[in-house]
Order: C-alpha cells, then sequence, then structure tokens
C-alpha cells in the first residue's frame, strides 16, 4: 500500500460502470484517492489505510439480495466523513437501519431534476443554482425509509429520498451520480463533501514528481534499472522520471522492429539523446522482424510472432547490462483498476495485446512502476512537468505491434513503405487543420486489395488504403471521427497524388464496439 504522505480518500468500489469517472472529479480537485473493490476492504485494510473519507460507489447489485456487496461494519465506526452514491446510498441506509425497496414503476434511468428542501446544508452550496437542479440517476431499487439520524435535503420525481445526510456523523448519501457528465454540476457535491471532510487539495504534479522520484530512490538503491522505450507517452514518461531520479542506473532499450511510421525511430532515439542524454541501446531488429512476418497474414499469428520476438530481443539486450535488477514499465492506473476490479475484465481475448508482460518473470527482474496511480492526462501533466516536448507528449498512441496490424493480410517492404507514406500525408493533413488534438487516433491502414483507376491517360491497378480517425476516452470504445467533405477530398487527392502505389482512398466510419480502432 502506497505511504499516507498526503490525505488520502477512500473509494470503495461495488461495480459501477462509472466508479472511475469519482476518482477523475476526485484528482481534478487535487484530491489524492484511490478505488478499491469492496472484498479487499477489509477490517485491516481499512486501519491500515487510514482514510480521510469515504465514498461508496455505485453498483449493479441489489441491496435486496442475499450476499449483495457491502462495506465491513467498522467504516460508519471510524469517525470520517462517508458519501454515498446510488447503491452506496442504499447500502448505507440498510446497513445503518433504514429501508430500501426494489423499484416497482419507480425505476429512473438517465436525466432527472431535484428540487431542494427547505433547509439547506454545506454540501449542497453553490449547488442549486436555479429552483431545481439537473442529474443523472440510474437505479431501479430505491430507498424507502431513511435510517435514524438522517434527513431529506432533496427530492426526485421517483427519489423521494435523492440527497439525505446526517450532519452530526458527517454521512451524505444521494441517489443519482454527480461524477457524470450529465450532473453539470456535480463537482461542486465533490469539492464541498471533501472540503467539510478537511482536504487541503496536496496532490498536485509537483508534489507528485518529488514524491515518485524519492520512492524510485529508495526501491532502487544503487541497483540497475532497465527499460523498453517505445516512444509512446507512457515509457517516454517513465523514462524522464527514473533517470531523474536514479541518473545513468538506468538504461532504456528502444527495440526498432521496423514497423514504425515515417522517421520514427529517428524521431524517438534523437529526442532522447538530443534532450535527456540517457543511456539508450537503439536496437535495430527490422530484417529479424519482418524476415520472420514474411508470409504471415493471420492477425492472432502475426502479434504472437512480434511479442515472442520481442521479448527475446530485448532479453538479448538486456542481457548485457550488468547487475540490472529492475525493469520499468508505464502501467498507468485504469490498468490497475482494470485487473483488480470484481467484475472481472473482458473474458474473451479479442486481441492480444503486446506488452513486455512476459519479461519480469522470465528474467527474474522486479518492476518499478512509477505512474501506477495516474491517469492519462496526468501522464501528460508529469510528462509536461519533466519538460517533454509538448509534441511528444500529445502524440496519438500507437501499438505495440506497429504498422503490423494496419497492412491487413500479408506484410511485405512494398506495402510497409506505401504505407508509411500514406499516413504522414493523412498525418500531416490533420496537423495542418489543426485536427490532431482533437482525435484521439488517427492513421493509415492499407488494404491487402489492388484495384483500378485512371491517371493522366493511363490504367492504374494499385493498392486501396483506408483512413481511420475515431474519438475515445480510453481507447475501449470510440466513434469515427466527422471529417468535413472537403477534407476528406484533399487528403485523398494528396495521398493519391503524392504517394505511389496508391490509387484508391477510403473513409472507415465504423464505431467501437463493433468495430475496434485497429484494422487487426
Ligand atoms: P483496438 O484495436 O483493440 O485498440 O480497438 C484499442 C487501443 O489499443 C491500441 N492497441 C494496442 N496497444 N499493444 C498496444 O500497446 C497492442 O498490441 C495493441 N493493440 C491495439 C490501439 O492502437 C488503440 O489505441
Amino acid at each position: 500500500m502506497t505511504e499516507p504522505n498526503h490525505d488520502r480518500l477512500l473509494i470503495i468500489d461495488f461495480g459501477s460502470q462509472v466508479t472511475q469517472l469519482i476518482a477523475r472529479r476526485l484528482r481534478e480537485l487535487n484530491i489524492y484517492c484511490e478505488i478499491h473493490p469492496y472484498q479487499n476492504v477489509t477490517e485491516q485494510f481499512l486501519r491500515d489505510y487510514k482514510p480521510k473519507a469515504i465514498i461508496f460507489s455505485g453498483g449493479p447489485a441489489s441491496v435486496l439480495d442475499d450476499a449483495s456487496p457491502r462495506p465491513p461494519q467498522m467504516v460508519f465506526d471510524m469517525c470520517v466523513p462517508i458519501l454515498g452514491i446510488c447503491y452506496g446510498q442504499q447500502v448505507m441506509m440498510q446497513m445503518l437501519g433504514g429501508r430500501v425497496e426494489r423499484g416497482q414503476g419507480t425505476a429512473e434511468f438517465g436525466r432527472a431534476y431535484v428540487t431542494p428542501s427547505d433547509s439547506r446544508i454545506d454540501l449542497l452550496n453553490g449547488w442549486f443554482l436555479e429552483d431545481r437542479e439537473q442529474v443523472w440517476m440510474s437505479h431501479g431499487d430505491h430507498v424507502s425509509q431513511i435510517a435514524d439520524g438522517f434527513a431529506v435535503y432533496g427530492t426526485s420525481p421517483n427519489a423521494p429520498y435523492a440527497i439525505t445526510a446526517d450532519l452530526s456523523r458527517h454521512f451524505y448519501a444521494v441517489q443519482f451520480h454527480p461524477e457524470v457528465h450529465h450532473t453539470p454540476n456535480g463537482k461542486t457535491l465533490y469539492e464541498n463533501f471533501v472540503r467539510m471532510a478537511g482536504f487541503t487539495g496536496d496532490w498536485t504534479m509537483d508534489a507528485y514528481r518529488e514524491e515518485a522520484i524519492r520512492k524510485i530512490r529508495d526501491q532502487v538503491g544503487d541497483k540497475k534499472v532497465i527499460c523498453a522505450l517505445s516512444g509512446g507517452v507512457d515509457s517516454s514518461v517513465a523514462a524522464v522520471l527514473i533517470h531523474e531520479a536514479i541518473g545513468d542506473q538506468l538504461t532504456c532499450v528502444f527495440v526498432d522492429h521496423g514497423l514504425m511510421r515515417q522517421n520514427e525511430a529517428e524521431e524517438v532515439v534523437g529526442m532522447f539523446r538530443q534532450h535527456y542524454n540517457l543511456p539508450l541501446i537503439h536496437a535495430d531488429e527490422s530484417e529479424l522482424f519482418l524476415n520472420s512476418l514474411e508470409g504471415v497474414s493471420d492477425p492472432e499469428t502475426k502479434r504472437k510472432i512480434i511479442g515472442k520476438l520481442f521479448i527475446d530481443v530485448f532479453q538479448k539486450y538486456a542481457n548485457d547490462i550488468e547487475g540490472a535488477e529492475f525493469l520499468a514499465q508505464g502501467t498507468l492506473y485504469p490498468d490497475v483498476i482494470e485487473s483488480v476490479s470484481f467484475s472481472g475484465g473482458p473474458s474473451v481475448t479479442i486481441k492480444s495485446h503486446h506488452n513486455v508482460g512476459g519479461l519480469p518473470e522470465k528474467m527474474g527482474l522486479k518492476l518499478v512502476e512509477p505512474l501506477r496511480e495516474l491517469f492519462k492526462d496526468e501522464v501528460r501533466a508529469l510528462g509536461h512537468e519533466l519538460g517533454l516536448p509538448i509534441s511528444f507528449i500529445g502524440r496519438h498512441p500507437f501499438p505495440g505491434p506497429g504498422l503490423a496490424i494496419r497492412c491487413p493480410g500479408e506484410i511485405t517492404r512494398e506495402k510497409l513503405d506505401i504505407l508509411r507514406k500514406a499516413d504522414a500525408v493523412y498525418i500531416d493533413q490533420i496537423r495542418k487543420h489543426s485536427l490532431y488534438d482533437e482525435i484521439w487516433q488517427a492513421f493509415v491502414a492499407i488494404l491487402p486489395v489492388r484495384t483500378v483507376g485512371v491517371m493522366g491517360d493511363g490504367r492504374t491497378y494499385d493498392y486501396a488504403c483506408a483512413l481511420r480517425a475515431v474519438t475515445s476516452v480510453d481507447g475501449m470504445t470510440a466513434d469515427y471521427y466527422p471529417f468535413t467533405h472537403d477534407f476528406l477530398g484533399e487528403t485523398a487527392t494528396r495521398i493519391i497524388n503524392e504517394v505511389p502505389g496508391i490509387n484508391r482512398v477510403t473513409y472507415d466510419i465504423t464505431s467501437k464496439p463493433p468495430g475496434t480502432i485497429e484494422w487487426e
């Protein structure tokens, strides 16, 4: 468990789809919080964690069912403020002696309006800007009798106990979800709650940087660390942070698998050598990777070949670094939550994601993961704090298997060359139209098909390509980006004129789901 260097808030997760958003809202208020699934929150855990306040998340269960999720009764005796949300409200009421009923005709999903009672409380300071406030509801059951000590401070048509509180014990409970976008003023509730709980908002990037550096030094001592640098934001920020902590005890290995975008390998290696002067091995193994992929067209086989070779190659270079005991990884907080979430991760493997996951066990390495507590935008803020160029920090994600999965079917050097050129023109177009930062990810996929065209007076028989651009928050779901027809037309013309080998351009308008962002 992390050391309590700053005030900590505990979010007990009962399985809501939007629990992460609670953490997001709190982090925006410079509050340090962690999400823990309810099963892990034992009495011992609570004693060790020493939360300054607790939030119960929503969840899909019904408190009326046997063995429904519950926190230990002890949470109510810790003399810390508690805020229960949706299921969290219901579980709080039931455990404290109130009553919950199954919703029959009283379920509420979506937008609703809460009106205030006559008496006002600090939790609602600045909240009821009008005589009613829009909130987002998503509940079947509802509280039908509040527990002793509680009073009602807001109601909605189907939730007479939309806002309740026991002011003497600092327990607050709301039926709606203040963390979601559709409760527009929801952040104010969190702000009021943490202020009443005595938080000072001491979670800043500056403080985080200092604390992370100290922790890395404590963990690593005088041992050596190796880091697989991909050129992506996460591994880059992790590398720079660790370098700041332990200097040349860190060596980075950049494995060039020959599936990078145009000039990418040079840019990444150049940037690190120029700005950071950190020990960096540029492992140009493109021949090895491309030869091994020859004749392979099945997506999963491609991914497995690349993943295995990556581990072999990394290991080969790492073995030369004497005394390396640690492997640095850019694991983020959402990955941590996903792997402990009690509702479990996806049960079906859609794609075997390429990462360096197999390395630590194989090489007997311990992990250094200095970004484990951060969300993606916080990693970007930290990168900024560490002086990484803005062009680097804001880069779109790029998958580990690189262009291999943007070249459906067999990969050839010729196709990769064409793809690189087309991709460079497309990204140039996006940047010129100032759209880059609005888009989560944009790239070209070269299709395994040649089509007939006419250029000048001659017939062409060249490859078709597809442009992809999506908006997303986390890559889990995505929608296609609504370019204008003018933009699409201009881009298609430029690609066909400037990239020999392509004579047809299409735009992929599939969302995720049912599609995925990458083509393989
Ligand atoms: P999909 O295609 O699954 O992609 O919708 C979701 C996000 O993940 C990236 N992606 C990967 N990233 N290794 C990675 O590091 C991989 O093997 C991999 N496959 C997909 C993809 O670019 C998108 O951002």
